[in-house]
């Protein structure tokens, strides 16, 4: 199995921040945040990662990150994305690196408590289709939102304006090798990007879609600056034995 961390786009939601430095690199306690979304992959024992980069900064994460030595990894792939695509056209360019496998795509503003250890190895078991993952929001109108009939989904939809539920999709996708011939077949949002809600739409409406419900909290620290600092005080809450935030 494949992982593909997304760390390109210009992360405008964060500015000033990010005017000029791309926001993966962005601190989150006491590491770049792109650590946390490779970690999350090692950790779940995938060290076959390639990072797809853009926007601001993107030749410092080779200087930040190397061949993943700080992860264990023997070496990490990088590919650039060109332009503002979207987030299933960055998937598009891995398609060489996953060659026929199974992929694990991570955003790499996504900080989750109990990592996805235990959902990769429901995905290794899993014998078609994709796995998407599941929150209850605050503000779902942030988000891609589950559709539920039952147990069943029925659908996602992008950044709702009306109330369609609390659910969203969280940024972390698995998928089976034939994703890639789903993102050729996609057409431009309305906002000009190729959406990966329309590449989990396919799958559902194909019924070969799987999901679970999140346990531990789940962050996208992109969202806006009160989702980084709250990231900033998840970690260290996690991560900092002795730590005080008083
Ligand atoms: C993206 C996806 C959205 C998903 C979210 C999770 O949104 O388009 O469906 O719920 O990531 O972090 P973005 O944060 O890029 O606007």
């Amino acid at each position: 199995m494949k992982g593909v961390v997304l760390a390109g786009g210009l992360g405008t939601r964060l500015y000033p921040l990010t005017k000029i430095t791309n926001k993966h690199l962005l601190p989150v306690y006491d590491r770049p945040m792109i650590y946390y979304p490779i970690q999350m992959l090692v950790e779940a024992g995938i060290t076959d990662i390639m990072i797809v980069t853009g926007g601001n900064g993107a030749g410092e994460f080779l200087r930040l990150l190397g061949n993943g030595r700080d992860f264990g990894l023997k070496r990490i792939h990088y590919t650039y994305q060109e332009g503002e695509g979207g987030i299933a056209d960055a998937l598009g360019l891995a398609e060489e690196f996953v060659e026929g496998d199974k992929v694990v795509v991570v955003l790499g503003d996504n900080l989750l408590e109990r990592g996805i250890r235990s959902g990769v190895e429901s995905f290794r078991r899993q014998q078609r289709g994709a796995r998407i993952f599941l929150k209850e929001v605050e503000h779902p109108w942030e988000y891609g939102i589950a559709q539920l009939e039952g147990e069943r989904i029925t659908g996602v939809i992008e950044k709702p304006r009306e109330d369609v539920g609390r659910l969203a999709v969280i940024g972390v996708y698995m998928y089976p090798a034939d994703v890639f011939d789903v993102v050729r077949g996609l057409k431009p949002s309305a906002r000009g990007e190729l959406e990966i809600t329309d590449v989990n739409n396919h799958y559902i409406e194909r019924g070969e879609m799987e999901y679970e419900i999140v346990e531990g909290w789940w962050v996208d620290a992109g969202e806006n600056h009160g989702a980084l600092l709250r990231a900033n005080i998840m970690a260290a809450r996690l991560g900092g034995e002795g730590v005080s935030l008083e």
